[in-house]
């Protein structure tokens, strides 16, 4: 069975109560149940991470190397800023998939650079919980 790596950043974990308008009402307990129910119908191996800490995020992305076959990725307004995230999913060279909750396209001039874009192989945004199941399925299929 593949073994996908599920990692959240900044804020994530404030869910539901965080600006409810953009990124809905339900909590990160419900993402998680969410991301393991999708997971467990793909037959997908997951693991969910979530971190305010940059340092965190890199040192997780770093530890996944030769465990996991894949990596979803919501680096939240790391995204945006960390060029140091992008070079450790290259680094380590694990496929990974960029999960937005909100559509960035449609949001602020400075959402609109994402510095992990290029080293994903698919960048899902806007589709709520359901982008992280669709990017499982991307995973599942995804040849190494
Ligand atoms: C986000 C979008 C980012 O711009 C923002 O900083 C987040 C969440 C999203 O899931 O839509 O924290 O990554």
């Amino acid at each position: 069975m593949k073994k996908v790596l599920v990692i959240n950043g900044p804020n994530i974990n404030l869910l539901g109560l965080r600006e409810p308008e953009i990124y809905g009402s339900k909590t990160y307990k419900e993402l998680l149940i969410f991301i393991d129910k999708a997971a467990e119908e793909a037959e997908i191996d997951v693991h969910c991470f979530q971190s305010n800490s940059e340092a965190a995020i890199i040192d997780e992305v770093q530890n996944a190397y030769c465990i996991y076959d894949g990596i979803i990725i919501n680096p939240a307004a790391y995204t945006h800023t960390s060029i140091a995230i992008a070079d450790a999913i290259k680094a380590v060279g694990i496929p990974a998939v960029e999960v937005h909750l909100s559509d960035l396209s449609k949001r602020e001039a400075y959402r609109q650079i994402s510095y992990v874009r290029e080293v994903c192989c698919a960048t899902i945004s806007g589709k709520g919980f359901e982008g992280y199941s669709e990017a499982i399925n991307v995973l599942k299929n995804v040849k190494k």
